[in-house]
């Protein structure tokens, strides 16, 4: 734990469930005075008044330490909306379906962002029969890889974890996949549209508009 829950949270989580000092010291069998100490920073809640006060805010006990309380407006999440999260310190990946509040090794961790792929990360994807090979242009050695590659459809999400002098490569079934996710432990989370980028004639990439104005082009300069 390299943190604990502040005054100001108590205060903000308070104020927000509609509860006065009173109120919130019955629950918890302290006085208001002693509430108020703690928002005003001149005390802290003893350890074992975390969980009577997170369940009093209805809240975990994390999401209270953290003073960040986590809010999924759709409980029947979706795999688009997946969130990956991974620890700095022993590369543990984790995946929720929506936001969540969680530690490893005494650190809380934050969703990561997903750039588009660069040109120091480049991703290549091919059709073969019914799935995706995926490749991706980087270093695999021990300071510097790729962790892990993961499909995400609505229903689904397929995750395959990459080691140190391993390839930087996958297969997944294409079914449904709308993005494919790629981590590199130093530059972080990529994500790509799949079908934007393939380069083969069945993916519909050769209807796109702009692959058309391209050819095009193409045949008047080059002929
Ligand atoms: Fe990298």
């Amino acid at each position: 734990m390299n943190q604990y829950v502040t005054g100001a949270v108590i205060k903000q989580l308070r104020e927000k469930n509609n509860m006065t000092q009173l109120q919130l010291a019955e629950k918890l069998g302290v006085t208001d005075k002693t509430i108020s100490k703690w928002e005003t920073g001149k005390g802290y809640p003893d350890i074992t008044l975390l969980e009577p006060i997170a369940d009093a805010f209805r809240i975990s006990v994390t999401e209270l330490i953290s003073g960040n309380p986590i809010h999924n407006a759709n409980v029947s999440a979706n795999m688009m909306r997946s969130k990956f999260y991974v620890c700095p310190v022993c590369g543990n990946v984790i995946h929720g379906m929506g936001e969540v509040a969680i530690h490893c090794h005494g650190i809380q961790l934050e969703p990561l962002e997903a750039e588009p792929s660069d040109e120091c990360h480049m991703i290549f994807i091919e059709r073969v029969e019914d799935e995706y090979y995926v490749r991706i242009d980087h270093s695999m050695t021990k300071e510097h890889y790729i962790s892990f590659v993961a499909a995400a459809s609505s229903g689904d999400m397929q995750m395959v974890k990459l080691y140190p002098e391993g390839s930087a490569e996958a297969r997944f079934k294409i079914r449904g996949v709308r993005r494919i996710f790629f981590y590199c432990n130093r530059d972080g989370l990529f994500s790509i549209d799949p079908v934007k980028g393939i380069d083969d004639k069945e993916s519909g990439y050769d209807d796109s508009k702009e692959r058309r104005e391209l050819e095009m082009t193409a045949d008047k300069l080059f002929g």
